[in-house]
């Protein structure tokens, strides 16, 4: 159900923790991006690749303060009320790129808190692999990540397995299923948003 009478659609920024050219999970998060909008909300897609910065390391922020990459990013989340993530399993475990780009948005700038980006957020998220489990398993430690710094992510989520054939050519998923369920997750995420954010 699209939603056709409200407010401001909500803002939901959009994103992949691998920054590969050819990757999957971006694939999968532009397609969450599309989705996204045709169901009512307003999706930003951002590429991490675009936001390069070196592995935490709290002697180069005791002396330099945040990467500038990293400033930009913390007020680019601020800017939007929800996040949905697509994110690679790197040895059953989310990857080393999107903990540290969460790492570095979670410390302060200014006057600007550690964890207010976060504060109050909604969350969806995803994973796509070649392999069979589709990344089912770093799924329960992004959500738990997530938790801990304040964002609240809905209970759906989807792991798309063999991920080279999984994409037709146009950028969607070849099984009406597993699109139908994307869509569900997506169309939740805009719909909390919404009633959130209702004035
Ligand atoms: C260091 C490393 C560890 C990996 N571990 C897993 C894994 O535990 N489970 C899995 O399904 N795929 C694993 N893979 C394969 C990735 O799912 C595959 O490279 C995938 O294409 C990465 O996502 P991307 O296409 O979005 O870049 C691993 C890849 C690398 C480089």
């Amino acid at each position: 159900m699209t939603i056709t009478s409200r407010n401001t659609p909500p803002r939901i920024l959009v994103f992949a923790g691998s920054a590969r050219e050819d990757s999957f999970n971006k694939r999968l998060a532009r397609l969450m991006a599309d989705r996204i909008d045709t169901l009512g909300g307003h999706a930003t897609f951002i590429d991490l690749r675009d936001y390069p910065m070196p592995i935490y390391d709290g002697d180069l922020e005791a002396d330099a303060g945040l990467p500038e990459h990293a400033r930009r990013l913390k007020r680019l989340v601020m800017e939007h009320q929800g996040l949905a993530i697509a994110c690679p399993e790197y040895n059953g475990f989310i990857t080393p790129l999107l903990k540290n780009t969460i790492d570095w948005v979670s410390r302060p700038d200014g006057d600007l808190g550690g964890l207010a980006p976060y504060a109050n957020k909604v969350a969806a998220i995803a994973a796509a692999s070649p392999g069979g489990l589709g990344g089912l398993r770093a799924l329960p430690l992004l959500r738990q990540l997530l938790s801990n710094i304040g964002v609240t992510v809905l209970p759906d989520q989807l792991a798309i397995g063999g991920a080279g054939q999984a994409f037709d050519e146009d950028g969607s998923l070849a099984d009406e299923g597993q699109l139908g369920k994307l869509d569900g997750i997506c169309q939740r995420l805009v719909t909390t948003l919404d009633t959130l954010h209702r004035t």
